[in-house]
């Protein structure tokens, strides 16, 4: 199986998992990425069974709203069952990487209101420890440099993701090298530097469920 079958897979599993619990009001947070593009094509086989999606990106509202899905606005939304989306990397206390697209920022606020998270990844996500992947940390473009010394301190490497802009007009560091024993302390730590919109560190609000794409089939990861 390729990985993007693997995505395929996972995708079509993640349906299968809310399929049954969607009613004809329901909204589905929606996350941004490869995977999660898998899901949104898969989800539109059902469009007609619930109301409408949050989207954690522009990218995955154009998608949505080209498949006649309807996209709200996460303000004028009172209950999210649900939202889908993939990862950067993940390890056995579901604590995840995000942000590989740029998009950290919404996802995390859509994942925080969300009662159940439901990760989609392929098996090449799956880490001992989380760092491999560098944490993206999205800042105000004013307080990038100040942002890149502070994370030096700890003996990491932030690179700058240059010419990106996200969706929030604001820039991204990518940092190498973070040493990420305990993923909850660390991820409060960056979000307290001043400049900090967020990190790409979900461990304070991780995944619930885990679907993980094999060369065998889908896993069903559950604490
Ligand atoms: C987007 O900002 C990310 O958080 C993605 O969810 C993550 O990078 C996974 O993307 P892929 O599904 O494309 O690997």
């Amino acid at each position: 199986m390729t990985q993007d079958e693997m995505k395929q897979a996972v995708a079509e599993a993640a349906v299968e998992q809310i399929k049954s619990k969607l009613e004809s009001e329901s909204i589905v947070g929606v996350g941004t990425g490869s995977t999660a593009n898998f899901f949104i094509d898969e989800l539109a086989k059902i469009k007609h069974t619930f109301d409408g999606a949050v989207a954690s990106s522009e990218a995955t509202a154009d998608r949505l709203k080209q498949h006649g899905i309807a996209v709200y606005d996460l303000n004028s939304v009172n209950q999210l069952d649900f939202y889908i989306d993939g990862a950067d990397e993940f390890n056995e206390k579901f604590e995840l990487i995000k942000g590989g697209g740029g998009a950290l920022t919404r996802e995390k606020i859509v994942a925080a209101v969300a009662k159940t998270f439901i990760c989609i990844v392929d098996e090449t996500k799956k880490v001992d420890l989380l760092g491999e992947f560098p944490v993206p940390i999205e800042v105000l473009p004013m307080a990038r440099s100040y942002v890149a010394r502070e994370l030096c301190k700890l003996d990491a490497e932030p690179i700058y993701r240059d010419g990106f802009v996200t969706d929030n007009g604001n820039q991204i560091l990518d940092v190498h090298d973070l040493e990420i024993e305990d993923a909850v302390a660390l991820e409060s730590k960056i979000n307290n530097l001043v400049g900090v919109v967020t990190n790409g560190l979900f461990a304070e609000r991780s995944a619930d469920i885990v679907l993980m794409g094999t060369q065998q089939g889908v896993e069903v990861l559950t604490r």
